[in-house]
């Protein structure tokens, strides 16, 4: 289909849905990959954990007809959206999304020259058996392009919540949140995860952003903290001692915000791009 016989009428519901695809919060991270990303004709892309389908339908959008772009993800629902997106955006490469596990690609050796991982890495179960998976499907010289928040990600977030656990006398929760602030890692474990793989990094881009809050009740209640971050905060306290903790935790970011006229947290992000 050429650009003259494509059809979006302003007024269906779908293209308002095509419009709206994105999550602020990865778009962050999928500018950043988008800048750096090296795009070439004739290549075979796979987007790693794509979710709904970003970056995977922006960078089919900006390939033509001589690639082909592929995407995986466990999470059902995503990929029926990523599925819905691939018969209605009209691409000119060839688009496959697949329901499945990183950590276990039904993918041939070989296959793909470029796997882009946006907001991944944090969010797998086994992140490195992922990346032997994406250095097993990669051809000789392919590269993997990754970003990630790393470690100070909410930084003023977590060191509330640690003088909270220790206010309460739940210094015992202490451990649990110090594991569950490395999990995110730094530069070095990630260029470490990546070169236990035996890929070469070729560039790291560091950079950072800022989410703004009025009140730690807006931060608490925002959508992406209560879907995103939420449950896992949740875990790290006795749930007999949740009401109480996170009561007290809002009332410190309460006051926090009251003192410095908003509540802002730092989001640190890292660019990875490395050779097979
Ligand atoms: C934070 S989301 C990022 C989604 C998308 N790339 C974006 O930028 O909006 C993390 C994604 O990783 C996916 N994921 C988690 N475990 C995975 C695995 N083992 N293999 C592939 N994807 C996985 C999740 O289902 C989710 O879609």
């Amino acid at each position: 289909m050429t650009f003259l016989e494509k059809n979006f009428p302003i007024e269906s519901p779908d293209t308002v849905l095509l419009l709206e695809e994105l999550s602020l919060w990865s778009s962050y991270f999928g500018k950043m990959l988008l800048e750096q990303v090296p795009l070439r004709k004739g290549v075979s892309l796979l987007d790693v954990g794509c979710g709904p389908g970003f970056p995977l339908f922006e960078l089919a959008n900006r390939l033509d007809a001589s690639s082909q772009v592929t995407g995986i993800d466990p999470w059902a629902a995503a990929v029926e959206r990523a599925n819905w997106k691939k018969d209605h955006h009209q691409l000119l490469p060839s688009i496959e999304i697949v329901l499945g596990d990183a950590a276990k690609m039904p993918f041939a050796d070989q296959v793909f020259d470029l796997v882009t991982c946006n907001l991944g890495i944090n969010n797998f179960d086994e992140p490195a058996q992922v990346v032997q998976e994406c250095r097993r499907v990669l051809k000789q010289n392919g590269r993997l392009c990754l970003t990630t928040n790393i470690e100070g990600h909410f930084m003023e977030f977590y060191t509330v919540f640690e003088s909270t656990l220790r206010e309460l006398g739940l210094e015992d929760c202490l451990p649990k949140l110090k594991t569950h602030v490395q999990h995110r890692g730094t530069d070095e474990s990630i260029r470490d995860l990546l070169e236990e793989a035996r890929f070469s990094i070729v560039k790291m881009v560091r950079d950072k952003f800022h989410m703004r809050f009025v009140s730690g009740s807006a931060f608490l209640n925002h959508f992406l903290i209560v879907i995103g971050f939420l449950p896992s905060w949740r875990s790290l306290v006795p749930p007999e001692e949740e009401v109480r903790v996170f009561a007290y935790l809002e009332k410190k970011l309460n006051e926090q915000a009251d003192w410095d006229g908003e509540l802002k947290m730092t989001v640190p992000m890292l660019y990875v791009e490395a050779i097979k």
